[in-house]
């Protein structure tokens, strides 16, 4: 009886074990990209891949600092490096993958003085499907990004899990859990510990920051609260603006704009020609009423009206666009 309690304790201890240090989830796709960079301030001297097979660790490769690389006769033919040979990162492709690249990946790096530190990436082969954002958010590059998640449902929260989701891919990027005495364990994930920070000293209220944005922190960020009586889910969607440049949509939309004002334009004058003609048969007082209730926009026709009707036109199926 001992022996079953104590092995089923060590099951689920080792089921949220797993849940934890899983950084990343990808979907199996015809070629994957298993990232591992590192961005602290420690020299790394090895990377090293490892696929999980049961209880065993296979090598699928390796990059030193000075005594180079290899890579396993199993995936020499269909691996190859993001960056050939960067002190920093060693993300791989795998190409031409089948079911038999489903399952868990190492990546472990050696750090010198602090010691190794490893990123976990499960592939698995179901898409994660639809997830529709509670709200929208849009932050300048270089800027700070500031997500707020408030848990409103009923019972005391005991962990939270922020993940951020891009396509085909979800990464952890915190989790806090309740330990006794009222206090919290916080753990970030692998590409968030030099990027982000998550403020849960309160489970119920959690603040995300992270501190100059770039392009790659486009994304889908979802909370997962769980309380003793109810689980909330919450996702923001978060737009990157590039520095300086207006984004190539917002300059389709103000291009589309503005030649449906030169098309109204064009109308009305075409309009304008045609009464003109009438009028020599009928009263000047009739067609006054009947133009201006039809085309009211006419009063717009100089260089600054024309100015404020395509921004309007512009703001608004911009923001229908992300709606
Ligand atoms: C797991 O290891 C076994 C025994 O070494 C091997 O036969 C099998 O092909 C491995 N599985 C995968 C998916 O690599
Ligand atoms: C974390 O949030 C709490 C409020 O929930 C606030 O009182 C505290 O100052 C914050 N801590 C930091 C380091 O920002």
């Amino acid at each position: 009886m001992k022996t079953i309690v104590g092995l089923l304790f060590l099951y689920t201890v080792q089921t949220i074990h797993l849940e934890e240090i899983v950084d990343t989830t990808l979907v199996l796709r015809s070629t994957i990209t298993l990232d591992c960079s590192y961005s602290g301030n420690a020299t790394a001297i090895q990377f090293h891949w490892s696929k999980v097979n049961g209880t065993f660790e296979e090598t699928i490769c390796t990059r030193h600092q000075s005594y180079g690389k290899y890579i396993s006769e199993k995936y020499m033919s269909r691996l190859s490096f993001v960056v050939e040979n960067s002190a920093s990162d060693v993300s791989i492709i795998l190409k031409e993958t089948s079911e038999a690249d489903i399952g868990i990946y190492i990546c472990y790096v050696a750090l010198f003085p602090t010691g190794t530190v490893k990123k976990v990436i499960a592939v698995q082969a179901d898409d994660f499907g639809h997830i529709e954002p509670s709200s929208h958010q849009s932050f300048k590059e270089n800027a700070s990004i500031t997500l707020n998640f408030l848990y409103t449902l009923l019972g005391d929260v005991k962990q939270v899990t922020v993940q951020k989701f891009t396509s085909g891919k979800i990464d952890l990027v915190a989790s806090c859990a309740h330990v006794r005495n009222g206090r919290t364990r916080l753990s970030y994930g692998f590409d968030f510990i030099h990027h982000s920070f998550v403020n849960c000293s309160n489970l119920q209220n959690i603040t995300l920051i992270i501190h100059k944005a770039c392009v790659t922190d486009d994304g889908l960020y979802q909370c997962l609260f769980w309380s003793d009586v109810k689980t909330q889910t919450i996702s923001k969607r978060v737009y990157l603006q590039k520095k300086g440049t207006t984004s190539f949509s917002m300059l389709a939309l103000i291009c589309g704009a503005s030649s449906l004002v030169i098309v109204v334009i064009f109308t009305i004058a075409a309009l304008c020609l045609v009464r003109k003609k009438k009028n020599k048969k009928i009263q000047a007082k009739q067609v006054n009423v009947s133009f201006n209730s039809t085309y009211p926009q006419l009063q717009l026709d100089t260089g600054d009206g024309e100015h404020v009707y395509a921004n309007f036109v512009s703001n608004t199926s911009f923001s229908r666009s992300w709606t």
